[in-house]
């Protein structure tokens, strides 16, 4: 647990930050860092005829090296541009653009989404003509076999899913999912939630294409990351085009690269990309993967263990031990005014969320209204859940 690391704790000392899921929290590591590259060695990077611009792109590549080397993926893979959301639609469009997905064709999600899966695809099939389905999802939070069974028909092109829902912080096994996919379904996955807490190959998986924000790994926000299967990087026709998603331009023509820079229009977001880079660097040299999961792992079997006590009062959404990230989405019956709820624990300075938590598809299908959501990570210690209970129980008594 290094807490010491992260200035917000040194200048907030009472502070108990348990919404992580929303955003994390910066080491001093990636504030440096970005401060650092900034004063010595930025310039906007490509076609670079000078030392400093060079050294720049330099940071910037190393960036996607070094998350290529999380992924085991190659970094002419991975594609940067700004968060999660923009990446759901830029791919959404772009499946459009190159006539994969055309009018009739189907796209098959889960009911219980996050809204950057499910109103892309809204507004294009409004406009395009193709059709979304939904799977459902058993009470315990599993895949309904038989319902995606019978909605995986041929008419199914693109499948899209979440890795962890930011909800309920249980991990789907989208490694199966896919086994359960004819080779030429187009496979997203939003690993927004995934990739903070634990190992992810891309190899193992297969998955054609994967999204995630980098500001819930202690990056900067603005931030986000594409991985795009090589094939896919060459076959699809872009959203946006400008200045390095080019090749030529005339008046009336211009041409596009085939490789990772057709999807990355106009100066790229440079010093956000070192943030990350400075957040990966961080994760190895103090974490790595396992050892944040092993971390986590203890905050989930302590809050689990306390919330089973209030279980007659607070109803946690997914109150199971396994396969679970240390995200926690609960409600109080009979008690439904939630800005009392977060304002208590925002006066003992307890930061949690109650919302929909872009989740309302979700939340509507539970038949339940909105939910406190309760989040931990690795700067969090046992002691921050013993006040984050303390404060509980006395709500509910
Ligand atoms: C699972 C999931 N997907 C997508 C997003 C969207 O992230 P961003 O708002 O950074 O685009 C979030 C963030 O809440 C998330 O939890």
């Amino acid at each position: 647990m290094k807490k010491q690391d992260f200035p917000i704790f040194q200048n907030n000392p009472t502070l108990v930050f348990l919404d992580s899921a929303a955003s994390t929290q910066k080491p001093q590591y990636v504030i440096d860092g970005v401060n650092d590259f900034v004063s010595n060695d930025y310039a906007n990077i490509h076609r670079w005829a000078y030392q400093l611009s060079e050294r720049s792109e330099e940071l910037y590549d190393k960036s996607k090296q070094l998350l290529a080397e999380f992924l085991n993926s190659k970094a002419s893979e991975i594609i940067y541009n700004y968060n999660a959301t923009h990446w759901m639609n830029v791919i959404a469009q772009s499946l459009v653009n190159s006539w994969f997905l055309k009018k009739w064709d189907k796209i098959l999600l889960w009911i219980r989404e996050h809204h950057a899966n499910i109103v892309p695809r809204q507004i294009l099939s409004k406009i395009f003509g193709f059709q979304i389905d939904f799977v459902g999802v058993s009470k315990w939070c599993e895949i309904d076999r038989d319902d995606f069974s019978k909605k995986y028909d041929k008419s199914v092109k693109v499948v899209s899913i979440w890795h962890v829902s930011n909800v309920t912080g249980k991990i789907y096994d989208v490694k199966k999912i896919k086994s359960l996919l004819r080779a030429d379904t187009f496979f997203i996955i939003d690993w927004s939630q995934s990739f903070p807490n634990m190992k992810i190959d891309v190899q193992d998986i297969w998955c054609d294409c994967f999204v995630f924000t980098a500001h819930k790994v202690m990056a900067y926000t603005w931030i986000g990351a594409m991985y795009l299967k090589r094939d896919w990087i060459k076959k699809l026709t872009p959203m946006m085009s400008g200045w390095w998603a080019i090749r030529d331009v005339d008046l009336f023509w211009h041409t596009v690269p085939n490789d990772y820079s057709k999807f990355e229009a106009g100066t790229p977001n440079i010093i956000w990309a070192i943030s990350l880079l400075k957040s990966l660097e961080y994760i190895k040299s103090i974490w790595w993967m396992e050892k944040i999961r092993e971390h986590e792992q203890k905050l989930v079997e302590y809050s689990l263990e306390r919330f089973t006590k209030l279980k007659e009062k607070v109803k946690l959404i997914w109150p199971k031990t396994n396969d679970r990230t240390a995200v926690f989405s609960f409600f109080i019956p009979g008690n439904e005014n939630f800005n009392h709820i977060w304002e208590i624990f925002a006066k003992h300075n307890i930061a949690i969320r109650c919302g929909g938590h872009c989740a309302y598809p979700m939340h509507k299908d539970l038949k339940i209204p909105w939910t406190c959501r309760m989040s931990a990570y690795l700067y969090n210690d046992i002691s921050d859940l013993e006040k984050f209970f303390e404060v509980l129980e006395s709500i509910v008594k």
